[in-house]
This record gives structure tokens, sequence and C-alpha cells, in this order.
């Protein structure tokens, strides 16, 4: 995206720039985040194209890549062309060099390094694609402990007929500021998949049933009943991959208030009493007050989930409109209905019961296939959205290669 048509005034540039760290700080996927730190920082510096490496071990990763010129219309053949290659962190490449050094490069041709620069440039990608990488911008990406995350690569610096032209020493000061915000929201998101993935081990410690393959089928299932329901909603593919990430996290904490339940309850070898089945029910409003960020996409999916996979199509289900955290049990309301659950909770259920009966749990056997089956058909349009268990029996093969996955 070209939007800059002449050199911008000073001020503008701060207010823009403060503007674009804001979008930042709001978003939690990795792959969505690295997106948007490469479409924000392309147009501060007018730049055609642009690529973002990844630390890993003691490699660089090709993570992300956006590039105006090859693929103006095709976002998915944008993302993933390079996604395997790797790059050595040392001096030899001019990523390798910015990663090894913490040093920024301005570059002004590609094909014309100076003499004496430990680096070359590699025109792997140019050869592939017959694009002609000429000026480049590198800078490191850092976490606010200095440790470097990853590199990020702007490349032809554009003017409005389309000329190159060399990137500015303003324009890497200004990148270089901006990148480093864009380090520590990175060094957030690795973050964040590391605390789900945390939390979920949390919650097995507590309840032996509540097992990590559990909690990855969960995430699995709905993820698969998802990308179904969106294709036949016509959900833009983007859309879907910016999404499923989210949804995996957030289902797999689906049950993450179990841990607010007594031991004696959780781990009860039996039927449940009543008394005892009124408080279960609570970790639905316990797992829901852990993500009461309503600013942030992921707090509010998670919610959604925690709060409303007990709910039921035809109204019976739990918590309905109760939001008491601090009550010892489950007042006595009605549950939402059809399309007042949310999209998200609705497949979480249909994926939660599913593996609930199939599965061996301290009160109960696991179910024969065919009596689950069974159940699930008798309860479409009664506990679950019919749609949703349409599109569950359409992809079966699928959620049973993921049940023999995880066994
Ligand atoms: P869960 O074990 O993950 O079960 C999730 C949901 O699967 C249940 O939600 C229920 O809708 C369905 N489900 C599980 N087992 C059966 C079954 O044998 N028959 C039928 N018809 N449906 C089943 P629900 O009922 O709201 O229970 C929520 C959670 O409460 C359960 O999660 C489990 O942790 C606990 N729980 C429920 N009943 C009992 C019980 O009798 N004994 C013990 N110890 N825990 C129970
Ligand atoms: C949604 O996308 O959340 C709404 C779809 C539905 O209610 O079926
Ligand atoms: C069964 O026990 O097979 C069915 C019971 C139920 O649908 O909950
Ligand atoms: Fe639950
Ligand atoms: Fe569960």
């Amino acid at each position: 995206m070209r939007e800059t048509k002449q050199p911008v005034a000073e001020a503008a540039d701060l207010g823009s720039i403060l503007e674009k760290l804001e979008r930042l700080h709001h978003i939690r996927d990795l792959s969505t985040l690295l997106d948007s730190i490469l479409t924000e920082t392309r147009s501060l510096a007018q730049a055609d194209a642009g690529s973002i490496f990844l630390v890993e071990g003691k490699k660089l990763k090709f993570s992300y890549v956006q590039n105006d010129t090859l693929y103006r219309n095709d976002f998915l053949a944008s993302r993933y062309i390079y996604s395997n290659s790797e790059i050595e962190i040392d001096k030899s490449s001019l990523a390798g060099y910015v990663a090894a050094t913490g040093e920024s490069l301005l570059v002004a041709d590609a094909y014309k390094l100076g003499p004496g620069v430990p680096y070359s440039f590699n025109p792997y990608f140019d050869e592939i694609s017959s694009y002609r990488t000429r000026s480049m911008l590198i800078v490191p990406l850092r976490t606010s402990k200095n440790d470097m995350v990853g590199v990020l690569e702007l490349i032809n610096r554009l003017d409005p007929e389309g000329k190159t032209l060399s990137f500015t020493q303003r324009q890497r000061s200004i990148v270089a500021q901006f990148a480093f915000y864009a380090g520590v929201a990175i060094e957030r998101a690795l973050l964040l998949r590391d605390v789900v993935y945390k939390m979920v081990m949390m919650a097995a410690m507590r309840d032996p049933e509540e097992t990590q393959p559990h909690v990855n089928r969960v995430g699995s299932y709905s993820v698969e009943i998802y990308r179904r329901w969106a294709a036949r909603h016509e959900v833009p593919k983007a859309d879907i991959d910016a999404f499923q990430d989210l949804l995996k996290m957030s289902a797999m904490l689906h049950d993450i208030g179990k841990v607010g339940i007594p031991d004696a309850i959780l781990q009860k070898k039996g039927p449940l009493d009543e008394d005892e089945r009124e408080r279960m029910k609570m970790h639905v409003l316990l797992g829901a007050r852990y993500f009461e960020n309503p600013q942030s996409e992921w707090d509010t999916l998670a919610r959604e989930i925690a709060l409303g996979h007990h709910e039921r199509w035809d109204g019976a289900g739990y918590p309905g409109l109760a939001s008491d955290a601090n009550l010892s049990r489950m007042p006595s309301v009605p549950g939402k209905k059809g399309r007042e659950i949310p999209l998200s909770a609705r497949i979480v259920a249909v994926a939660d019961v599913y593996d609930a009966l199939s599965s061996k749990r301290a009160y109960k056997d696991a179910w024969e296939e065919e009596r689950v089956l069974h159940h699930m058909r008798m309860e479409s349009g009664k506990h679950f959205d019919p749609e949703i268990v349409d599109i569950f029996f359409e992809i079966y093969d699928v959620i049973k290669a993921i049940r023999q996955k995880w066994e």
C-alpha cells in the first residue's frame, strides 16, 4: 500500500506512529500481528515489499512477507511462499548480519553492495519470482530485555510514479523506533501462547480427567468445525486463518474455571448429587472471570466460550444471564437459546460433549462409538445447533483422525 505522495511533515509523522503503535497493542495473535507490523512499517517508509524473519533456536526463520507488486490480490501466496527457508544468524547474509550485530542496514542497491562488507545479498527470491530488489532497510526486532526476536526487512521504496528510491536516514530511525515496540508486541504474542499452554497444564494437574489430550482434541475439533462452517458462509480464507489460532487457544481453555471447583466435587468417582452439580456449573462463570478485558479480541472469544459452552440450543442450558462468579451455586435462570448463544460456544458444545462421551471420566466409562453418534444425532436441535451437528457429521472422518492422533 502506497499512501504517501510526498514527504510527510514531522508532526504528522509522530501522530501517525503513535496511532499505528496503538493498533499493534491490541493484537495478540502472532500471524495477525506480523501482518500489521509489515503493513504499518511499509506505509511509514513507502516500501513496496517487506518481510519478517523470527529467531528460532540458532536460526532466522522466514515468517511473513508482503509484496504489493507481486501479490496485490493474492494474500495466501504472499504469506506462505518462503515459509520453510532458514538463515544462519551470522554476518554472511543481510538479515543474518542485522540479527547477529543488532545494527540496522540501509542498502541503496542489493546488487551493488560496497566493497569490504561481510554480507552478500541472496538473489534466490528475485530469481524465482522475477522481482527486482533494489533499496532495502533492514532493522532488528528486539524484546524489552534486548533479546533478538527477529528481523524486519523493507524492500524498494517507491515514489508515486513507481520509481525506486533509497530509504532515508530519517526513515531508518523512525522504522527502528517502531520496530522496537513491534518486538515487544511479538514477545507478548509468543508469551501469550506459552501462558495458554501453561494454563492448560495447570488445569490438567488439578483434574486428572481434563487431560492434555482431551483439551487438544476439543481445540482441534472446534477449529475443523469452524473451518467448514466458515467455508459454507463464505468467510474470506484470510479471516479464517487469522481466527483459527485464537479459536484453538480459546477452545482449549473452555473448562479452565474448573480449577476453582473443590477437589471433592471435581474428582468425585461417582455421580454428583444435586447440590454438587449446581456448584460444578459455576465453572463457566469462574472461567469467564479470567477473560474480562473487552478490548482484546482474544479475551472476548475465550470468555464467550468459557461462559457459553454449556448453553443448549433449546434454551435449557446454563448459565443464561447469570453472571455472579462469587456465588457458591448456579442461580436458577433460563439459559440462552439458539443464535443468542455465540457461534464459538455452539461449536465448542458439540466438540466437548462428543469428546466427553467418547472418553472415560472419573464418573463414567467411555461410550461405544455408535451410542455417541446416536446421541449427537438425537440432540440436534435440542442440545446442539443443527447446522453444527450437520457439519460434525460431514467432517466426521477428520474428527476421527484427530481422536486417533490424541488418544
Ligand atoms: P465433562 O465431563 O467435560 O462433560 C461435558 C459435558 O458432556 C457435560 O456437561 C454433558 O453435557 C456431557 N456429558 C458428559 N458425560 C455424559 C453422560 O454420561 N451422559 C450425558 N447425557 N451427557 C454427558 P455437564 O453435564 O454440564 O457437566 C459439566 C461437567 O461437570 C462435566 O464435564 C464434569 O466435569 C462434571 N460432571 C457432570 N456430571 C458429573 C458426574 O456425574 N460426576 C462427576 N464426578 N462429575 C460430573
Ligand atoms: C456469527 O458469525 O457469530 C453469527 C453466525 C451465527 O449466528 O450462526
Ligand atoms: C444413552 O444413555 O444412550 C442416552 C442417554 C442420553 O442421551 O443422555
Ligand atoms: Fe465445561
Ligand atoms: Fe470439557
